[in-house]
């Protein structure tokens, strides 16, 4: 039965093993797989474009040529996660419908700003450490093609959060000016990257479901933690200050005590109402309908490969 078919199936999660794609798992397990995997999947996309804002616009040839690679490494990401997601039985065409549509979420992270270079530099230290963190503990999942794409991922986020944060060293000591860009893009990016790790635990419906089934390791609260207590002493180093009047080390707990997010905030920008959503999602769109033709044309040449392979 369906009921024995379960308990076996989580015996074999509380046993380590891997479950595979021809696997039997139950629906609700492949459902919840389908809805984080496609949206780690968008985020990785639409996350090309605040960086892809400042390519043009990158301070030197070197610094051009790191962006273009870590944009790629990014887009990457994104299609070998939409392939991971395949294997659960949903098509690609559907994950962009449902991404087009605004029905899919994507990470909240990705809906502010770039208004300067050193938004390139903290969108590396920042975001792709507090994404480095979440998918370090997504590399031991349950399901085995999202933790094996985990492993490729996050060596690639490694390096982009030391571009990142060597990009923040340098105008950090660089002139005044450049100093205030680095403490104005600290200022702007840093509660919107806690963010990224989610509700509060006792505030995240999916959470005590996914850690049974051992898709997540650890809890959104205990993450957040994590980068926190990481994240300090690198700013420290850059003698910037991070804009958070609670933020003190806890002896006791042997760690940072920080202050409350702005949860309004995150549920408005999450609901699609941040300030860059539409100009991202629009972004899409127009990238989609452009390629239009693109698809069509490898299509056709397919499909004429296929007759002659028949002839
Ligand atoms: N931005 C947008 N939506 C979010 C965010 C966020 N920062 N945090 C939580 N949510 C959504 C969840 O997706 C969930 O939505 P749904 O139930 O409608 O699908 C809802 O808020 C409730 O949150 P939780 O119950 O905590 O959901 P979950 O257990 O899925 O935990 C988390 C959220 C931690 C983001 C998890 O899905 C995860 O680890 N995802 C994979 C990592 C990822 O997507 N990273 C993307 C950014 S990193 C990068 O792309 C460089």
């Amino acid at each position: 039965t369906d009921e024995e078919l379960e308990i076996a199936f989580q015996n074999k999660v509380d046993a380590e093993q891997r479950i595979e794609p021809k696997d039997w798992m139950p629906d609700r397990y492949r459902q919840t797989l389908i809805r984080q995997m496609s949206q780690h999947a968008h985020s990785e996309i639409v996350g090309m474009l605040p960086e892809g804002n400042w390519l043009t616009r990158a301070p030197s040839l070197k610094r051009k040529a790191v962006l273009m690679a870590k944009i790629q490494d990014e887009g990457g990401h994104g299609l070998y996660l939409y392939s991971a997601t395949e294997t659960l039985g949903i098509s690609r065409d559907e994950m962009y419908e449902q991404l087009h549509s605004g029905k899919a979420k994507y990470s909240s992270i990705f809906n502010y700003p770039t208004l300067t270079w050193a938004d390139v530099g903290a969108i590396g230290w920042l975001v792709d450490g507090a994404a480095i963190t979440n998918q370090i503990a997504l590399c031991r999942c349950s399901y085995g093609p999202y933790a094996r794409a985990m492993v490729k991922i996050c060596k690639e986020e490694s390096f982009h959060q030391r571009q990142g944060y060597e990009i923040m060293m340098t105008m950090a000591q660089g002139t005044a000016e450049q100093r205030e860009m680095a403490q104005d893009a600290l200022n702007r990016w840093w509660w919107p990257s806690l963010m990224m790790f989610g509700p509060n635990d006792t505030n995240s419906p999916q959470s005590a479901q996914s850690m049974k089934w051992k898709i997540k390791r650890q809890s959104n609260d205990e993450l957040r933690q994590k980068f926190v207590d990481a994240t300090v002493p690198q700013a420290k180093f850059l003698n910037l200050r991070i804009p958070d009047d609670d933020l003190v080390w806890n002896e006791e707990r042997k760690a940072h005590d920080f202050g409350e997010i702005d949860w309004v905030e995150f549920k408005n920008v999450v609901k699609g109402n941040g300030l860059c959503n539409r100009e991202r999602l629009k972004a899409r769109v127009d990238a989609h309908d452009g390629g239009k033709w693109v698809r069509d044309a490898a299509l056709a040449y397919a499909n004429k490969q296929k007759l002659r392979a028949v002839d």
